[in-house]
């Protein structure tokens, strides 16, 4: 056990275990009251609510009637207090850097939002952010949500293929994309891939370009608009909309069970407020603050905790744009030390792989002036936390292990650093309000100590809303396995001091450097491939990245296993869904184990991965029917 160092516990917003039991019991008790309280302290309303919510399972409603706008409350009400603070701290791949306050970049969002307005796009209507990770995405983002446009953005590593699904699916009329951006020192060329899925989308009417690496590009006549032209000529003033609570702020794409990805629909009025209460109870936001989430604003932890959440809150926020090895391991030490970081986020995939270049590296820089490190995405294995604790934050930094989802906005179960006594690779306690619970089969409490599904049994204010254009979905896949109780698909277990421990998914989900990777999804692409017929993949653990992809595939008649056709279904994947999902390892076999009555047996070939320790390709062809006959009558047995 860490207790909170007493010099931190000392100026904390939550400075003592009994001051969160407090606050923990106060919104279980009275959540009404609870919740009104802390979104009239931490948001700024244009009208006030009649009541705070109203849950109809599964759908619920926050602070109902209530008129407010996440961009007013990200800029302008700062500008009196705060508008020569600097709101973003930019620093590109190559080297260039940026540093906006707030006054400017509410300048910035005002004409990018008057742009938008000018071309006829209002409230309702849907737009697609493609960027790279540099301050005008954040301005996109915060344009749309002035004018109440609804945004979703599309990390930058997906494939043409995978933007297409998200512009149809949302239907939308615009996109904002870059020529490219940088990473590891080559250009990744977004508008090139922009353009091969905007061949399918005849909907869109606007692609608005900013120029970030100045690579060519080609602009189509009469869709194609350059960003630096249109703003050039746009007023700098701009009012926000006043726009209902539940206004549609953002969609965001995520894998599900299935091989079509899940649009999570988050509104506007109760995602600003939670996630500007946990930027104070998880991070413990000070004034004076340098705060620096390392996720791409295309995953939900860059819209909660390195947009909405800090901007919200009126931080100081880091970006950088590329990769955290370029030109050397030591770029993001770098950064904490020229810009004095107090408060650091990232992932354990991250973590991992720094700590295999060595402690010589953050060595060689100043860190003293981090007081905070978080963690986020995945399970973090307590040798990894202990490197971290020791060696970055030298042992005076508490860690905060955040449990979270796309789907919960915001961070659910985590140690509030002044408060809670951490235990390595636990998310350690429940946020106020949450009632985070392991449960067996029948929906039933878990004793101490014993696995079980993790569920919450009560709404939040920044869970999703529905999934977009498919509320059954939403139904099924939420709240149908205990009926009107949110359903995490995590398994987990409690200790005995009331500590959640979360052990992985329950379900076909692959968790890959922290990122949500659906084996439905892969195994759907590999089968489009003409060599293939029939694929499996399961999520096969991984020494950085937690899991890896592992594919067993088939073929068809006249196609022969080898190096090389590994290799073309390797990059088949990564070009149908993005790099990041490209398999580990792809192994053939003659054929896949299934059950009598037809069902794969993906338990079984994820024993086969686990157990076996298989390095490279498996380049000739598996019998697997063996482990499958006998397998088989296991499990029917
Ligand atoms: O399995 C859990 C894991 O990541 C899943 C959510 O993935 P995604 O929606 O992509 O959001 C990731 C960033 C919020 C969860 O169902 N997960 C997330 N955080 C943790 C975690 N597993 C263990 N410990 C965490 N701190």
């Amino acid at each position: 056990m860490y207790p909170p160092p007493a010099e931190f516990a000392s100026r904390a917003h939550v400075g003592s275990l009994e001051a969160y039991g407090e606050l923990y019991r106060r919104a279980a008790e009275h959540p009404e009251e609870f919740w009104a309280e802390m979104a009239a302290r931490e948001v700024h309303w244009f009208e006030q609510w009649n009541h705070a919510f109203e849950w109809h399972p599964p759908f619920v409603k926050w602070f109902v009637g209530a008129k407010t706008n996440a961009s007013y409350n990200c800029l302008d009400r700062h500008l009196a207090g705060r508008g020569s603070k600097p709101a973003i701290i930019f620093e590109g791949e190559p080297g260039d850097e940026r540093i906006w306050t707030y006054r400017e970049l509410h300048g910035h969002v005002c004409r990018f939002a008057n742009v938008l307005k000018s071309r006829g796009y209002k409230a309702g209507d849907r737009a697609i952010i493609y960027m790279p990770m540099v301050p005008e995405a954040v301005v996109a983002m915060l344009a749309c949500a002035r004018l109440g446009i609804t945004h979703s953005v599309v990390f930058g590593g997906f494939s043409a293929e995978a933007l297409k699904a998200r512009i149809q699916d949302l239907d939308a009329h615009l996109v904002l994309t870059a020529d490219g951006g940088w990473r590891r020192g080559r250009e990744v060329r977004l508008k090139e891939a922009a353009d091969e899925a905007l061949a399918d989308c005849p909907g869109v009417r606007d692609v608005i370009v900013l120029k970030r690496t100045g690579g060519t590009v080609e602009m189509k006549q009469g869709r194609d608009l350059w960003w630096h032209e249109l703003e050039a000529g746009a007023e700098a003033e701009c009012p926000a909309e006043p726009l209902d609570s539940e206004h549609p702020l953002f969609v965001l794409y995520t894998s599900g069970t299935t091989g079509k990805p899940k649009g999570i629909l988050h509104t506007t009025g109760g995602y600003l407020t939670y996630v500007t209460c946990t930027m104070k109870w998880v991070f413990d936001l000070k004034e004076e603050d340098v705060f620096w989430c390392t996720a791409d604003i295309g995953w939900v932890t860059g819209h909660s905790y390195l947009v909405y959440g800090p901007l919200s809150a009126g931080a100081t926020c880091v970006m950088y744009e590329g990769a955290p090895d370029h030109p050397g391991w030591d770029r993001w030490w770098g950064i904490v030390e020229r810009h004095r970081v107090t408060n650091f986020y990232t992932s354990p995939t991250a973590i991992r792989a720094l700590i295999k270049q060595g402690e010589e590296l953050p060595a060689r820089h100043d860190l003293s002036s981090l007081r905070l490190l978080g963690t986020v995405g995945e399970p973090i294995n307590p040798a990894a936390w202990e490197w971290y604790h020791r060696v970055i934050g030298k042992g005076r930094c508490p860690i905060v292990d955040t449990w979270w989802q796309t789907e919960t906005g915001g961070i659910l179960i985590a140690p509030m650093p002044g408060a809670v006594p951490l235990k390595p690779g636990s998310g350690t306690l429940p946020m106020p309000g949450i009632e985070a619970e392991v449960v067996d089969f029948h929906g039933k409490p878990a004793p101490p100590n014993t696995e079980g599904f993790l569920v919450i049994k009560r709404p939040w204010p920044s869970m999703l809303r529905t999934i977009w254009g498919d509320p059954q979905r939403y139904e099924q896949q939420y709240f149908s396995r205990i009926p009107g109780i949110y359903f995490t698909g995590d398994a987990a277990r409690r200790d005995e001091d009331g500590y959640f421990w979360i052990l992985g998914r329950v379900d076909d989900v692959m968790n890959v450097s922290g990122h949500r990777l659906s084996t439905m999804e892969v195994e759907s692409v590999l089968v489009r491939h003409p060599a293939v017929a029939e694929a499996a993949v399961v999520g096969k653990p991984h020494e950085i990245t937690g899991q890896a992809v592992c594919c067993f595939i088939t073929l068809k008649q006249g196609f022969e296993p080898g190096d090389g056709l590994a290799k073309d279904l390797r990059q088949w994947v990564a070009h149908e869904i993005g790099a990041f999902a490209r398999p580990e390892e792809i192994r053939f076999a003659e054929t896949l184990p299934k059950t009598r009555s037809g069902k794969i047996m993906r338990r079984l070939l994820r024993e086969i991965v686990t157990s076996r320790t298989v390095t490279g390709d498996v380049t000739t062809l598996e019998d697997l029917g063996v482990v499958a006959r006998l397998a088989a009558q296991e499990d029917e047995d």
